[in-house]
């Protein structure tokens, strides 16, 4: 078919790739109206597979000169993290003819679920300067991740909480897991499937490290601060050896951990299109789809997104 609508969205087909079909004339517009510029970062991920922590880490990263991590004012303190880091594609959908992006300083954080091959051309050819940063998560906890937030969606959608001025897409209907799991191994969900999705990245970081850093979320939940540091040197803002002595990047750190973002007054009662804030952040941890697959269902979903990756030298980082 070439319709699907898994969490809740009508999907269509693009490139190969599956997405909302409300993001498809933004898709497009991405390619020939954004304007790139050398200093811009690019933080692209698989839905469910840490993107908002990375929005957190790498926006306090990349401002901590104006916002220091430890200032009670500082807008992760007040915002949510994609109001501060918005996603490139949604914003174009918003309104494909502008350009939301222009006003923003550089270096401007920009994020995205698209895979590399649909990065405007602009942006991934050789000498435009700009960077992407990926961040890859297990497909098993990626999809359990995506499966509850559907239900959270579905339930405040039910209830009208998290979207009183417009229309949904399409009406609600309660998911079974087993439908949504067959979607999601069929790639049939936002940005599948994840396989290719992972691959594109993975080989534009091998063949291009200075342009391209892959992050695995496994491997944050286990040394955060060595991750933070590895971004800022990406990014070109490594942390000098007199923050290093200040614990400026541990700071990074504890400013953005799950527990301190769910305790931020915006996260607990805000709400964005169709999804309340809070919904974003769960438990945050590796290895919680074994409270909800199935061993079948795990080795199935591990072996489709094995093959996928198959030949490229990758593999996922395991739980601790
Ligand atoms: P779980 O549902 O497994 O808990 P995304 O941001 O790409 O939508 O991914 C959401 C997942 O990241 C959720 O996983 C969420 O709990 C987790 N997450 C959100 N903020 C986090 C943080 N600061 N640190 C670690 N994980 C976080």
């Amino acid at each position: 078919p070439l319709e699907t609508r898994f969490p809740l969205f009508h999907l269509r087909q693009h490139g190969g790739f599956w997405f909302p079909e409300t993001l498809l004339p933004g898709i497009v517009a991405v390619r020939t109206r954004f304007a790139p510029r050398p200093s811009d970062v690019f933080l692209a991920s698989f839905p469910k597979s840490g993107t908002t922590w990375l929005k957190a880490l790498a926006f306090a990263t990349a401002h901590r000169a104006d916002h220091p991590p430890h200032a009670p004012d500082h807008p992760l303190r007040h915002r949510n993290p994609h109001d501060c880091v918005e996603f490139l594609e949604v914003s174009y959908a918003l309104d494909p003819t502008a350009d939301a992006f222009a006003a923003l300083p550089s270096p401007r954080v920009i994020a995205t679920h698209l895979p590399y091959p649909l990065l405007p051309e602009r942006f991934t050819a050789e000498g435009a300067g700009c960077k992407v940063v990926y961040v890859c998560r297990d497909p098993k906890d990626a999809f359990v991740s995506a499966w509850l937030f559907a239900r959270k969606m579905a339930a405040a959608a039910a209830a009208g909480a998290a979207n009183d001025d417009e229309p949904w897409p399409v009406p609600p209907k309660p998911f079974g897991m087993e439908e949504a799991f067959e979607l999601f191994c069929d790639g049939q969900c936002p940005g599948g499937p994840q396989g290719p999705h992972v691959s594109s990245y993975w080989e534009a970081s091998r063949r291009w490290p200075e342009k391209v850093l892959f992050l695995q979320y496994e491997e944050m939940l286990q040394d955060p601060v060595d991750n933070v540091r590895k971004l800022a040197e990406f990014m070109g803002c490594a942390f000098s050896m007199e923050e290093e002595a200040a614990g400026v990047a541990r700071d990074v750190v504890d400013l953005c951990s799950i527990d301190a973002l769910k305790n931020v007054e915006a996260n607990k009662r805000g709400s964005r299109k169709y999804v309340k804030n809070e919904a974003f952040f769960r438990k945050g941890v590796a290895g919680d789809w074994s409270n909800h697959m199935t061993p079948a269902m795990a080795a199935r979903l591990d072996g489709i997104v094995e093959d996928a990756l198959q030949g490229s030298g990758f593999a996922f980082a395991a739980a601790e």
